[in-house]
Order: C-alpha cells, then sequence, then structure tokens
C-alpha cells in the first residue's frame, strides 16, 4: 500500500508520468434519430436518459486494431517518442473486451503496426474498466523498473457486438480508441500517476455478459441461441452499481493522495451516461463545472472511453499542467477502479 504523499512532495519514489495522449474515432456517425428508423426508440428519451447525441461506429470489416493504431501513433507522437531509437517503448498493453480475434491478443499486433517489432504486448480485459486496470499494471511495471516507457491503448468496437435490435445497448455503445504513454518519472513532477485504486465483483458477472461463444457454452456441441452470442446488459442495475463504486473509488484514491473536493481540478470518469458522471461528481462534493464529460458525441466507448475522454479534454484546453485529475470507471466483471494524477506539460 502507497503511504498518503506528503504536501511536500516528499515522496521520492519512482512514479509513471504520463507524457502523450491520442485518439481516434472511426469516421462514421450514427446520430438518434438514425438509431429511430430501425429501433422503437426517440432522440428525446435517448437524450434525456444518457446524455447521447451521436456515437462513432465501425464499418463492416474495421476491428478494434484498426483503432487502436492510430490512437496509439498519436499517443507516441504527443510524447515526442523517437520509433528509430533504441527500445521507443518497453510494453504495449490494450484494454479491450473487443479483440480481434478470441485468440491471440490484439497487442502484439498493434504493436507490430506501430513499428514495435519485439517488445512485450498483451491485453486486458475489464471491460469499461479496462483503462485504469491498465494504469494500474503500466505504474507497476514502470515503478518496478522493470520498463522505461509504456504505451497503453483502450480501444473497444462494441458495434460488433451488439444486438441490433436491443435498444437498451445499441443507444449506448460507441466505437473508439484512445491511448496514453507513460514514462519513469518522481512522484512530485506534473504527469505523476499517484495512486490506481481497484477492485471486482464476480457475483455481478451476469450484469454485463456475452452467454456463449466462450469456454463455457463454445456452440460446437450444444445448441446455442444466437442472442446469447451478443452482448447483453441489466442497465438498471449496472447504473446503481457504477454509481457507488465509481464513487467509492474516486474516494479512495482522493484519501489516499490527501486530496478535499475541492482539491480536484477534473472529474474525468467512465464515460457511460451523463447522469452517472453528473450523480458521481455529486457524490464527491467535485463542483459540476469540473465534472469533464464528451459522452454526448462519443457514448460509451467502453475501454477507449477514459483516454478518448482525457485527450478531447487536453485538445479543447479543459486539461492544464499541474491540475489535480481523478479518474473512475466501472464495467463488466463487475470491475472498478480510479486514479489520481497530477495533469503534464505536454508539448505537442
Ligand atoms: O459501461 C459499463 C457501464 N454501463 C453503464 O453504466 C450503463 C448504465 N445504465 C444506463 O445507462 C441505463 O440503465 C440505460 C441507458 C441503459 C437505460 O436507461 P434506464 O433509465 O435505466 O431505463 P430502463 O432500463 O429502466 O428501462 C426503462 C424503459 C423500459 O421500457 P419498459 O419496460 O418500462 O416498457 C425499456 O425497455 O425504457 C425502455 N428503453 C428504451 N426506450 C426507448 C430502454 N432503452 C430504450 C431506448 N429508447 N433506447
Amino acid at each position: 500500500m502507497r503511504e498518503k504523499i506528503e504536501a511536500d512532495g516528499g515522496d521520492r519514489r519512482r512514479r509513471a508520468v504520463l507524457c502523450g495522449v491520442g485518439g481516434y474515432l472511426p469516421p462514421t456517425v450514427v446520430t438518434n434519430d438514425e438509431l429511430a428508423v430501425r429501433l422503437d426508440t426517440s432522440d428525446e428519451w435517448i437524450r434525456s436518459r444518457t446524455g447521447i447525441r451521436t456515437r462513432h461506429v465501425v464499418e463492416p470489416g474495421v476491428a478494434t486494431s484498426d483503432l487502436a493504431v492510430p490512437a496509439g501513433a498519436e499517443a507516441l507522437r504527443s510524447a515526442g517518442v523517437d520509433l528509430g531509437g533504441h527500445r521507443p517503448v518497453d510494453m504495449v498493453i490494450v484494454a479491450t473486451s473487443t479483440p480481434d480475434h478470441h485468440c491471440p491478443a490484439t497487442a502484439p499486433a498493434v504493436a507490430s503496426r506501430l513499428g514495435l517489432p519485439a517488445v512485450p504486448a498483451f491485453d486486458v480485459a475489464a471491460v469499461c474498466s479496462g483503462f485504469v486496470y491498465g494504469l494500474a499494471l503500466a505504474d507497476g511495471v514502470i515503478a518496478s523498473g522493470m520498463a522505461e516507457r509504456v504505451l497503453l491503448i483502450g480501444a473497444d468496437t462494441f458495434s460488433t457486438i451488439l444486438d441490433s435490435t436491443d435498444r437498451g445497448t445499441a443507444a449506448v455503445f460507441g466505437d473508439g480508441a484512445g491511448a496514453v504513454v507513460l514514462r519513469a518519472g518522481e512522484a512530485d513532477e506534473p504527469g505523476a500517476l499517484h495512486t490506481v485504486e481497484l477492485g471486482s465483483d464476480g457475483a455481478l458477472a451476469d450484469l454485463i455478459t456475452i452467454r456463449a461463444g466462450g469456454s463455457r457454452h463454445p456452440g460446437r456441441d450444444e445448441v446455442i441461441d444466437q442472442a446469447d452470442l451478443w452482448f447483453a446488459m441489466r442497465g438498471q442495475a449496472v447504473y446503481r452499481h457504477a454509481v457507488t463504486r465509481m464513487a467509492d473509488a474516486a474516494r479512495a484514491a482522493m484519501a489516499r493522495v490527501g486530496w478535499a473536493p475541492g482539491d480536484v481540478d477534473r472529474f474525468v470518469g467512465h464515460q457511460a451516461n451523463i447522469r452517472i458522471l453528473d450523480t458521481v461528481g455529486a457524490e464527491l462534493g467535485v463542483p459540476a463545472e469540473r465534472v469533464y464529460t464528451n459522452v454526448s458525441e462519443v457514448g460509451n466507448t467502453v475501454a477507449a472511453s477514459i483516454p478518448l475522454a482525457l485527450t478531447d479534454a487536453y485538445n479543447a484546453g479543459e486539461l492544464r499542467a499541474g491540475d489535480r485529475v481523478v479518474l473512475s470507471a466501472f464495467g463488466g466483471g463487475a470491475t472498478w477502479g480510479a486514479a489520481a494524477l497530477t495533469w503534464p506539460d505536454l508539448k505537442n
């Protein structure tokens, strides 16, 4: 367990420091009105219940790695990483629950296409909490001295696993990828990742699931209901657990680093639903104008959600060097996690 960080920045331990961000959205945009042509829904219902106006979706044949590669390339550029140098990064982590294939992982292909051959590369599957789980891993391998620089990408293409007749999920999810580069640094630098808090409750596995197609029900020797091959979510129950766990995890991260609600310059939560973000912000006591959201344009992009929001907020001038930032997520598993960092002075 990490000790509380002293106000004088006295904790000199080696830390992961954020040094680059990037994002990528597939060009095709679907509006609420377009969804309402094929589903029993309306722009008014979707906007009032979720805050979502549009989402981006991949065209047939486009896979998660096709989004992860440009997002990762932008983050590497933003970090000023020289791809021709000796070991430009020491690890590539892709957080996703829509990998290109069940087997193998997507990260090695992404690393190879980014021009990073022979680098350790693997996927993290924690659904909407995947990016925060990836942050904990990156922090650990950097703090231990195993890595100097890590590329962490959150990427998902939920449009490829949604039941096109299910209005409860079709309205909510969008495709995208977001990425960050973390390097070795010190606790008192802008960009330092101060803490990551994680948790899970497997008793809630059925809240967010694809029932068949895995090793439990492979579908080879049994009759599978086609609906069980699509993503299913118990929306209301997920909503309740998301509010509780995202608030509790963020509170734990703030307590660990000694930040009061008024110390938080930006709360960047998993962009699941504007009502969840507003409620969690209010429960934390963070003023509403400090709760960042881009959910209206991109919907819930799962593991891409937080890094895309960070990229958008930074590009919009809403994250400045030295800002105290709290991240928090809840996702399938169930899994949750939160992190506290100070925003870096990015040059690119
Ligand atoms: O990423 C992991 C975390 N995921 C989330 O955090 C998602 C959390 N859940 C939610 O955001 C919300 O639960 C939803 C947006 C998914 C659903 O909103 P809700 O206010 O919880 O609606 P509900 O599930 O309680 O459904 C109320 C009614 C139902 O109709 P009946 O049974 O009362 O006739 C639904 O069938 O709303 C209906 N409904 C819709 N109606 C119009 C559900 N989706 C839609 C829709 N358009 N798109």
